[in-house]
């Protein structure tokens, strides 16, 4: 099956993506865990499993395209010392996500390519829903803090 060079270069920055937030997000879970604050080891522990499912679906449409799933750019960890710059770091990522699936959802649309849109339709959605997680928990904090 013949596959656009650009939704396949698209996909696997997506996999890149999804394998470093996995990695941001089970340190900052086992940070926690050390600090002994288990609601919030919880709270990256599950992030890391609905990133995990993310990589899961991108690695999925890429064998049915009969692409090499390779994850090849992960992005250094930036865990943050507190819960503020944990967060904050973790705001930049999800809009980083946003911004790739927006663009990659655009591009595929123009190819007509309907397997790969829903995908990134469906990405975008979960990524759109967790920066706005993020930014609920960013105002409850600064309000904490005041
Ligand atoms: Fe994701
Ligand atoms: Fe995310």
């Amino acid at each position: 099956m013949w596959t656009h060079p650009r939704i396949a270069g698209y996909l696997s920055q997506a996999l890149s993506h999804e394998m470093s937030v996995v990695q941001q997000y089970l340190t900052q879970s086992n940070l926690c865990g050390c600090w002994g604050m288990g609601v919030e080891c919880d709270h990256f522990r599950r992030e890391a499993g609905e990133e995990l499912e993310h990589a899961g679906k991108i690695i999925r449409h890429m064998l049915t395209l009969g692409l090499a799933p390779n994850a090849t750019q992960l992005q250094p960890v930036h865990p943050g010392r507190d819960m503020a710059e944990m967060l904050t770091f973790d705001w930049h990522l999800e809009e980083e996500a946003v911004r790739l699936y927006d663009d990659a959802l655009r591009y595929a649309q123009r190819c007509r390519d309907e397997a790969s849109s829903r995908l990134f339709a469906e990405l975008l959605a979960d990524e759109q829903a967790h920066l706005q997680e993020l930014e609920r928990m960013l105002a409850k904090l600064a309000e904490k803090e005041k």
